[in-house]
């Protein structure tokens, strides 16, 4: 490791790494605090020249590495084990958005450009990168694509895998793999970047990437709907769908348990109106010349009974507040303690199944258990997390956590589901992926592996 460790700082340069492991404790936590790892070494590289190197270092000696982007992971995927002998490789310093080309509506940036970074350089542009997610002031672009990141415009514009045009990827002997190309149609023999994209930093280093733009959508407008129960969420998006000519941006649903949260932790942060209601859907719409369309399909669902109450946002203040609430979910759900996280997906004409069967299962599970539901309804993906009575050991909440987790995933594969949607596999979900996707499928996967990682040095006890 040592000789290692001298070779690294030299491709690297004064700095391209750190080794203080005070400094380095961002890097080595987890954002949940749930995982905590040691590194001998942080390497941030400032080309795809130095990342190369790096890798062909690392695989000679046999040594693992973490590839890193903004850390914002769920489940523990950018966190190097608690060995000390894995090194992390972070992007941040390949932070350049490279090029627009607007005439082609696409952008090329380099894997460490935030996400937040690379919306603004395709807005300076005027057009629209619709990647948005809670974390997009820290998260980065290269970060995304490998956790195919989700987030709160799926529904229109598909995950990052829907985004992305090209990628540039160090394979795991140090081989950069060009395929950087802007291109919307190209069949010339199999679509390898696709490999990469939700592969968690275990097949390659994905070190730049060009995505597709979209013209601006133009007039948003915003509403936070109150509603009695969630089940009716799937109806009311069917119904918006046609009414809007499915100009659907976005498609939320909040439980008042999770806005409670989010009022008692985030200060400043309270609901716009003055009852409370036991479901709350965010929609956001692009209505162009007819602001008032939002309006009236809200008044008519109204009128049918399925929506207590409706507040829609009268200036972009407004509905940046509205957004507030929402985006303040995760860092409340922090603050309020450990949470069982079930980050799960089911086709949205099973959505009502789901959430009528999923209140079943958890009575009969344990009656003092705690649903934390929100998230992507639109997109047939929620975050169906657990809260479970606080004065258990953690013995029992192992195996409690273990019992209802399954139970859970039970139910989401039943109904034709998936036990992860939105976060990645990670080291969280890891011993679920043999179960819930085993057989061919994982063999393959395995097989994969193997072939473009024999020594397993990328990111190895993540995914697979
Ligand atoms: P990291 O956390 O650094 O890494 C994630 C994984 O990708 C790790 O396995 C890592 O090894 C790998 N990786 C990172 N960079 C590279 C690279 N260049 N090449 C190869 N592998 C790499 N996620 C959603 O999908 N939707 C949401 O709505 C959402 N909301 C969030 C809100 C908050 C407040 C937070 C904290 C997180 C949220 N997330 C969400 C989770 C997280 O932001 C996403 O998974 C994001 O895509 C991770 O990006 P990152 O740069 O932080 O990656
Ligand atoms: C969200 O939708 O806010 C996220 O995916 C983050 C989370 O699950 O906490
Ligand atoms: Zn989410």
């Amino acid at each position: 490791m040592t000789t290692l460790l001298k070779t690294l700082k030299e491709i690297l340069g004064p700095q391209g790494w750190n080794c203080d492991p005070e400094e380095l404790r961002p890097h080595t936590t987890e954002w949940r605090g749930v995982y905590e790892g040691r590194t001998p070494l942080l390497a941030r590289p400032a080309t795809v020249d130095q990342v190369a190197a790096v890798v062909r270092a690392c695989a000679d000696a046999g040594v693992a590495i973490v590839p890193q982007g903004g850390n914002t992971s769920m489940c523990g995927g950018a966190i190097p084990d608690a060995t000390g002998e894995q090194i992390i490789l972070s992007l941040s310093r390949m932070n350049r958005v490279l090029d627009v080309d607007a005439a082609n509506f696409s952008i090329t940036v380099e894997a460490g450009c935030v996400l937040a970074d690379a919306q603004e350089a395709a807005t300076v542009a005027g057009q629209y990168l619709p990647l948005s997610l809670g974390a997009e002031g820290s998260c980065q672009i290269g970060g995304n694509i490998a956790t195919n990141a989700g987030g709160l415009n799926v529904g229109r514009y598909g995950t990052a895998r829907a985004l992305v045009l090209g990628l540039e990827v160090v394979l795991a002997d140090g081989t950069v793999m060009n395929s950087l190309r802007s291109l919307r149609k190209d069949t010339a023999g199999y679509d390898l970047k696709q490999l990469f994209i939700g592969s968690e930093g275990t097949l390659g280093i994905i070190t730049a990437a060009t995505l597709r733009l979209f013209p601006d959508p133009g007039q948003l407008a915003t509403a936070l709907v109150g509603i009695e129960n969630a089940g009716v969420a799937v109806d009311i998006l069917a119904s918006l769908k046609t009414a809007l000519d499915d100009r659907i941006e976005s498609f939320e649903l909040v439980s008042q348990r999770v806005f409670g949260l989010v009022e008692r932790h985030i200060p400043d942060a309270t609901l716009p109106f003055t009852e409370e209601y036991p479901w709350y859907l965010l929609i956001e719409t692009a209505t162009g010349s007819t602001p008032q369309l939002l309006e009236d399909a809200l008044a008519t669902e109204i009128e049918r009974e399925r929506i207590l109450d409706a507040v829609i946002a009268k200036n972009s203040k407004e509905a940046e507040a509205l957004w507030r609430l929402r985006h303040s979910i995760s860092e409340a759900e922090r603050q309020d303690g450990k949470a069982l996280k079930h980050d799960v997906s089911v086709p949205l004409s099973k959505m009502q199944q789901f959430l009528q069967r999923g209140d079943e299962l958890l009575a009969r599970l344990r009656p003092d258990l705690r649903l934390i539901a929100f998230g992507h309804v639109g997109d047939g993906n929620l975050h169906y997390n657990v809260g479970l009575p606080r004065d258990l050991t953690e013995e029992e909440w192992a195996t409690e956590g273990a019992r209802i987790t399954r139970a859970i995933y039970d139910l989401v594969a039943e109904l034709g589901g998936s036990f992860s949607a939105e976060h990645g596999v990670g080291q969280s979900k890891r011993a679920w992926l043999a179960e819930y996707r085993g057989g061919a499928e994982l063999e393959l996967m395995q097989l994969l592996k193997k072939t473009l990682d024999p020594a397993n040095i990328l990111n190895p006890g993540k995914v697979i």
